[in-house]
């Protein structure tokens, strides 16, 4: 498959030269294929997630060896889905974005090899982006785009960090998690409350249907000086709270409804610390677990309160996308970066790491 489609692009024609760009976004560095296309005119051309839930559902988790075969299968039929979408050929391309970390190791490298591939035999620059610098700069695929500097809150399966953000790639760690980031204990807790993986929008439906005041979850960490979080003790509290209550519905739905609430609270206690230390208050609120609703809806409400600013993601794009790594990939591809043709990927790569656009990699 790849290598017919590889011969097949080798007769196409670079237009690298070319004043309008188009450039391609892989993502795959989870559960999630995601494709899509960013012109430097247009913005957003066609965009497809691939979402391989039901693959793994009777794991309770992500499978990595499994994601990995996914995405090989997905990846080249999804490029060219969007490619028909969008009305364009490969031969349209002028660039190349993959996510080459922080993810699953064999899930990046499917991304990262189609995407060098395809860079290669088109004769464009390929780059390998961030994921949570995607998820960071989401909300910049919206009309209503925020200004530098800001406050990033950003809350996936895999992290949960404050970030003062003071353009692209420049980025200070304010806060982290010292444990569980905030989206695994939401799955965590959904598998708990017996709702299929990944839980944590399950859980927010369930919490809908739970009353107030019958339980009392902690705030973790909220009396400590600081923006740090930890989420492993909540976690705990839930599992001991469910042994002890019995799994009746309304039981469940009062269970999850405490524990969102008191996630909610502790983030929008550490949001309100981190605006006010950095005296920042536009704030941004990306990752999975920024469809949260009940989030949503606190922090746009203290914003308010504070005369502050606060952006998210359109819905789709809380999650994993291709989009995000478009955009991103774009915007370092138009300022002059692009990487060598090794194919590399990341596992772990802290994101203050990444440099601005004008200092070259
Ligand atoms: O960003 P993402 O798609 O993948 C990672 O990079 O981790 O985030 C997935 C996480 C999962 O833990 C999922 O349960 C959580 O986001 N999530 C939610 C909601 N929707 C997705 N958590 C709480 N409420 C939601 N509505
Ligand atoms: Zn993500």
């Amino acid at each position: 498959m790849i290598f017919c489609t590889v011969s097949r692009i080798m007769s196409c024609k670079s237009k690298s030269d070319e004043k309008t760009m188009l450039t391609l976004g892989i993502e795959t560095s989870c559960d999630e294929t995601g494709i899509a296309l960013y012109d430097s005119e247009q913005g957003l051309l066609a965009h497809e997630v691939y979402s391989q839930i039901a693959l793994h559902k009777d794991y309770g988790g992500v499978v990595p060896e499994l994601a990995s075969r996914d995405h090989i299968q997905k990846t080249i039929p999804l490029i060219q889905q969007v490619l028909a979408e969008a009305g364009k050929s490969q031969s349209d391309l002028t660039g190349i974005a993959y996510t080459a970390g922080p993810g699953l190791i064999g899930a990046l490298l499917v991304g990262a090899t189609i995407g060098r591939t395809l860079a290669w035999a088109l004769g464009v620059p390929a780059i390998g982006v961030h994921h949570m610098e995607g998820h960071l700069l989401a909300p910049m695929l919206e009309e209503n785009k925020p200004d530098f500097p800001f406050i990033a809150l950003l809350v996936s399966g895999g992290h949960t960090q404050l970030i003062q953000v003071d353009g692209l790639g420049q980025y200070h760690l304010l806060g982290d998690t010292l444990d569980d980031a905030v989206g695994e204990a939401f799955d965590k807790t959904a598998k708990l409350l017996g709702l299929d993986y990944p839980g944590g929008a399950a859980l927010a439906e369930l919490a809908t249907l739970g009353r107030a005041g019958q339980y009392q979850f902690p705030r973790p960490m909220v009396n400590r000086p600081g923006l740090d979080f930890s989420f492993s003790g909540l976690k705990t509290f839930a599992m001991n709270t469910v042994h002890g209550a019995g799994n009746d519905p309304q039981t469940l739905a009062d269970i999850a409804y405490a524990f969102q609430e008191a996630v909610v609270d502790t983030l929008l206690i550490k949001c309100r610390r981190a605006i006010k230390q950095c005296k920042i208050n536009r704030l941004v609120v990306a990752g999975g677990v920024s469809a949260n609703q009940l989030l949503r809806q606190k922090l746009k409400d203290y914003m308010f309160e504070i005369k502050g600013e606060v952006f998210y993601p359109r819905h789709e794009f809380c999650t994993d996308n291709g989009a995000m790594i478009a955009y991103v990939g774009h915007v370092r591809l138009q300022a002059g970066q692009a990487d060598d043709t090794a194919i590399k990927a990341r596992a772990r790569w802290p994101i203050t790491e990444l440099t601005p656009t004008s200092q070259k990699k």
